[in-house]
């Protein structure tokens, strides 16, 4: 797979003007990110269906919710109806691997909760599979193409039992909950496990960044395997987002052709 999609992500735009943040994207971007969180399962608050289809008239790119939110189900219809193409769930929310999810929610970043880096390991992690599934498949039913996010602190060893049942597959390379955080390495070794294990068995997912995707990361990131690259600050954070969008397309697609 050769392709290069980038997905800017409008939690770092400027929300008063809206409508030229997503023509930012419209001229030199796949997709538009939007970042959706209920104070709970990070700690920071975004917004709902009422925005996804505000963005919605603004722009025919496809629109990427990545789902921040222990409940993801009671939700599904309504960002479907509002209008979004693609739903991505974190597979550490309550409502999609149960309760026996023991790791403490924290999240580190501008203006957010202190944090030495993110949950301790202490507690064994329990996914609960069959409603994992039954999550996965919601989305599938409402016509989304169905997304599967896991924390820094989430194998992807742990979900291979469902990765032939999703089309894109999120290891985070930060906290989530707040943009403008520092990329961690340690995600391209799970970018790599991805791409790996699609090479061995096929399946369709693509594999996405998100977190500290920028000029200085991107490269990195794409050699390891994936080709959908979410970024915040680097694109509407910089002096010119439509040059820095051109900039990343560039530096992804000569690191995918370098073998
Ligand atoms: C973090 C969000 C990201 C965030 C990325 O929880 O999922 O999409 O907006 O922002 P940057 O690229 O600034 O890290
Ligand atoms: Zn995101």
């Amino acid at each position: 797979m050769s392709q290069v999609l980038l997905a800017p992500s409008l939690l770092s735009a400027d929300w008063a003007q809206l409508a030229d943040a997503v023509a930012i994207a419209e001229e030199g971007a796949d997709w538009i990110h939007l970042d959706v969180m209920d104070g709970q399962f990070v700690p920071n608050l975004t917004f709902g269906p009422v925005i996804a289809r505000a963005v919605r008239k603004l722009t025919r790119l496809p629109i990427d919710a990545h789902l921040m939110i222990h409940d993801p189900l009671a939700f599904v219809p309504a960002f479907r109806e509002a209008g979004v193409d693609r739903m991505t769930v974190h597979v550490e929310a309550r409502g999609v691997c149960g309760p026996g999810w023991a790791a403490p929610i924290r999240s580190h970043g501008e203006g957010g909760a202190a944090g030495d880096g993110g949950p301790a390991p202490t507690e064994a992690h329990a996914i609960d599979l069959d409603r994992l599934r039954r999550t996965l498949a919601a989305v599938r039913k409402s016509g989304a193409g169905v997304g599967l996010a896991l924390r820094p602190d989430t194998m992807l060893s742990e979900v291979e039992a469902v990765l032939g049942e999703v089309d894109l597959v999120l290891p985070m390379s930060v906290y989530p909950g707040f943009s403008g955080q520092e990329f961690r390495p340690e995600a391209l070794l799970q970018i790599r496990y991805a791409a790996a294990w699609r090479e061995r068995n096929q399946p369709r997912y693509l594999i996405q960044a998100d977190g500290g995707v920028a000029a200085d990361t991107i490269a990195a990131i794409a050699a390891a395997g994936a080709e959908v690259f979410v970024s915040g600050h680097g694109v509407y954070r910089q002096p010119d987002p439509r040059a820095a969008l051109q900039d990343l397309r560039r530096r992804a697609e000569a690191a995918r052709r370098t073998p």
